[in-house]
């Protein structure tokens, strides 16, 4: 009986068995010339057909070849990890030892210094090829020493890629820094009360940002199987900001009402009226996540400001829209800089949108797909010759549950309630997934 399985079992959320490459695919619409590149997402998709939790699924990637306005290739792939390939081998051993290069590289995938990675947050990277071949585990030269967040932060202005990995054993969190070339030449351990559930974090023009939040690693959930993590009452919530590039030396924490946040949608400094400075940081923020269990997943996520006023220590925090969201996204050439826009995934009950809000004017514009049509994280791709913040494309998967199919879409970012720019039908259904990036060819 299908309605009994669990939700990351059922309808879209479950996983596709077959791998498949389609050439040539017919457009609906035209797709900007300019568009030429990938765009790969990333999402759980277990082998098996089943797993114990939506986050606990082997990575499988989908991917959109584009080029002079043609779709030339969809394929999905398999990350072609350990746990994929070798059933018997542990990430944890009897010793309590933890293998990194064990893991379900499913979360996102990301491209620096001309390597794409597949990423998940409790192992190292997974390389994978533009053709989404699993090349291997990659460690950064063996200088990786812990896991590697699914959620690293590439500066626009430096090139440098800034990340952490966090895990339920001492050291609890780990700050590295890649530069521009892609060699890891900074690994500091950042000092926590304790083992936290850390998803993603920010990085402004001159600091990095680091969220310790009261989702705790719970050793009878783990000795039970589950998702080893659950919220808690007395461990309060802090966010820490250290500056960019500093040498042996820990954040300055603030603390701010108990919450959950998987994703920031960005961060910057300013300088408030009386010339202080502040980092701005805008999220998805939960009031709570796991209390009873993390399968029972309700999201009540909305936008949400903490201003930190790094200068006096004061906090303050704003919601920002009743709406519920997730999946936040920045311009790229904008991660940790002032942004204007910012877009989000709204698609609960038979409300399915992508949103556009202006955070300057306090609006919010949706692309509604209607109540069959179900988008996933939009990606925004900017114009070659932009001429404003939002000029440029937004590229997302949309399920249609009336046909039990999916299509590739390119929205208007300038123009978001127009009919899609571009839609591609794919030969299969893309299942919900969770990550993706726009990889652009190199000219
Ligand atoms: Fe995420």
């Amino acid at each position: 009986m299908t309605t009994d399985l669990p939700f990351h079992l059922r309808g879209n959320y479950a996983p596709v068995n077959e791998e498949v490459t389609a050439l040539d695919l017919q457009i609906t619409g035209s797709l900007p010339a300019e568009l030429s590149g990938h765009y790969l997402r990333n999402g759980a998709n277990p082998k098996s057909g089943t797993s114990p939790h939506w986050f606990a699924g082997d990575g499988m990637i989908h991917g959109m070849r584009l080029r002079e306005g043609k779709a030339e290739w969809y394929r999905n792939r398999w990350v072609q990890t350990r746990a994929l390939n070798e059933p018997d081998a542990k990430m944890i051993g009897e010793t309590g030892d933890v293998d990194r290069t064990i893991g379900v590289n499913n979360t996102h995938v990301v491209s620096h210094a001309d390597r794409i990675l597949a990423l998940v947050e409790s192992s190292f990277p997974c390389e994978l090829s533009p053709e989404l071949e699993t090349l291997g585990v990659y460690d950064f030269d063996g200088k990786l020493n812990s896991a590697m967040t699914a959620h690293p932060k590439i500066c626009p202005v430096t090139g440098e890629m800034h990340f952490f990995g966090y895990g339920f054993f001492e050291p609890f969190l780990t700050y590295h820094r890649v530069d521009a070339s892609g060699a890891l030449v900074q690994t500091e351990v950042i000092d926590v009360p304790g083992p936290t559930m850390i998803h993603d974090f920010s990085i402004t023009e001159t600091q990095v940002i680091f969220m310790d939040l009261p989702v705790i690693f719970d050793f009878d959930l783990a000795m039970q199987g589950g998702m080893p993590y659950r919220f808690d009452d007395d461990y309060g919530a802090r966010v820490g900001v250290m500056e960019r590039g500093a040498v042996n030396t820990q954040p300055t924490w603030f603390d701010v009402d108990p919450c959950y946040v998987f994703h920031p949608l960005n961060s910057f400094d300013t300088t408030n009226d009386a010339g202080e400075h502040e980092v701005v940081i805008d999220t998805a923020r939960y009031p709570e996540l796991w209390r009873q269990g993390s399968t029972n997943f309700k999201n009540d996520a909305q936008l949400h400001r903490w201003t930190l006023n790094l200068d006096t220590g004061a906090v303050s925090e704003a919601g920002l829209d009743d709406r519920q969201i997730e999946f936040p996204r920045v311009a790229e050439h904008l991660v940790g800089l002032p942004n204007r826009y910012g877009y989000v995934d709204s698609s609960f009950d038979d409300q399915n949108a992508i949103v556009k809000y202006d955070l300057e004017a306090g609006t919010a514009v949706g692309h509604d797909f209607g109540p069959d049509q179900i988008p996933g994280e939009a990606v925004f791709v900017a114009a070659d010759d932009a001429t404003a913040e939002d000029d440029g494309w937004l590229m997302t998967f949309v399920y249609n549950k009336s046909t039990d199919s999916s299509e590739f879409v390119v929205l208007d970012a300038t123009d978001m309630t127009a009919d899609p720019v571009a839609s591609v039908a794919l030969p299969q259904r893309v299942p919900f997934g969770f990550h993706g990036s726009w990889i652009p060819d190199k000219d």
